[in-house]
């Protein structure tokens, strides 16, 4: 992949002079849904498909970013002098956030890059690729301009970015799992302190599938932020008869004994998916320790039920994706993951029977929903690198 970067810098900036070249990876989350801004856990892993960059420090403080994804777009050119968001900017919104983020961190990027992105990640789909390229940005900037900055840091900063740089008020599971991804390990993190675990995922003979619907996300982002500002009126609610910092703190039950005071039937479902998803993650976690794939499997199913019933995010395709692959032999868990209104699902397949689950998936699909959905088989990677 290196050649290649280079090649496409080549291209693009005519000289390869003293060009490096960059990797961060795509994640997937296996489970602890909409949990990352309630404070409660997930349960995400590094993708080895990601993106790629090559790179220049500039002697000025220009900035020209280019996309091998969005070549219509050309060479969008900006300054560190001039960090924000621009409506014409678009997909460089991204790295721009990261540059301004770091700054208000008062972390110094003094000279400016010229810089050439590549993604493998299907765009919109869910596994992060807007997580991915931020987190790629603030690893490069860390490695050229010698930033003192670890990798959560990194993850926070970029999180910073999308939240107050490009308006989606996520979590920091995409981040996180990103510039802390680990081969073959998904990441038990703890969102209420940041307190993480690694959790190698032994999947014997089974793989880990993903479908993509190709249901582009749209109105999505609005919906996450109304989701988020649901949970945070069903807190306040609760606050006011019991003790606590986030609906991550609660268990099972002391939610159906207080749940009432939340008084509205739709917060009570908002919540009630947090509280139960966060048990869920740990008892996942605790089941794939105790090599019972099976319980991880049903746990997998029982939050894309949870998610569709009381979360209310996923919509038709999702729906139809994940139905349908609990119909085929060889199935352990199927769910959404990610956001929801559309990106992709997570499978665990047994290998003697992925290429069947493609087929059969892929055509109930098409002929309920009309157009294709994509499948890739993946693997565990490693957080950012250069090449
Ligand atoms: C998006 C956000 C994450 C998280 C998930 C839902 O991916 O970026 O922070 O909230 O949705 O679990």
């Amino acid at each position: 992949m290196k050649e290649t970067m280079l090649k496409y810098f080549q291209e693009v900036f005519q000289d390869t002079e003293g060009v490096k070249v960059f990797f961060a990876p795509g994640r997937v989350n296996l489970i602890g849904e909409h949990t990352d801004y309630n404070g409660g856990h997930v349960f995400p892993c590094a993708l080895t498909i990601g993106t790629y960059a090559a790179v220049r420090l500039r002697k000025d403080r220009k900035l020209r970013f280019y996309s091998m994804n969005f070549t219509e777009k050309g060479i969008l050119t900006s300054s560190l002098d001039d960090l924000v968001y621009k409506k014409e900017d678009d997909w460089a919104n991204y790295p721009k956030g990261v540059l301004w983020a770091l700054g208000e961190h008062s972390y110094k990027v003094e000279r400016g890059f010229d810089i050439v992105y590549f993604g493998n990640i299907p765009n919109g789909s869910g596994l992060s690729s807007s997580a991915s390229i931020e987190v790629l940005t603030g690893y490069i900037a860390k490695q050229l301009c010698g930033l003192n900055i670890d990798l959560i840091k990194i993850s926070l900063v970029s999180q910073y970015a999308e939240n107050k740089f490009n308006g989606v008020n996520c979590g920091i599971m995409d981040q996180f799992a990103i510039a802390m991804g680990k081969k073959d390990h998904a990441i038990f993190l703890d969102t209420s302190d940041l307190q993480y675990e690694y959790a190698p995922l032994e999947l014997g003979d089974a793989r880990l599938v993903i479908a993509c619907s190709n249901k582009k996300r749209g109105l999505g982002d609005s919906k996450y932020n109304e989701r988020r500002s649901e949970c945070e009126e069903a807190l306040k609610r609760l606050k006011t008869v019991v003790n606590i910092n986030s609906l991550g703190d609660l268990s099972e039950e002391e939610f159906e004994l207080h749940k009432k005071v939340i008084q509205d039937a739709v917060l009570i479902k908002r919540a009630k998916h947090a509280v139960y998803e966060n048990r869920r993650t740990v008892q996942a976690v605790d089941a794939l320790k105790a090599k019972n794939i099976r319980k991880f499997g049903l746990l997998m199913n029982a939050s894309h039920v949870s998610l569709r019933d009381d979360y209310e995010v996923t919509g038709i395709e999702l729906d139809t994706l994940v139905e349908t692959a609990w119909e085929q032999g060889g199935v352990i868990g199927a769910r959404m993951t990610g956001a929801g209104f559309g990106g992709c699902t997570v499978n665990i397949v047994k290998k003697d029977g992925v290429d069947a689950f493609i087929q059969n998936v892929g055509k109930a699909y098409e002929n309920k929903i009309g157009y294709k959905a994509d499948f890739y088989v993946v693997e565990i990677g490693d957080g950012p690198k250069e090449l």
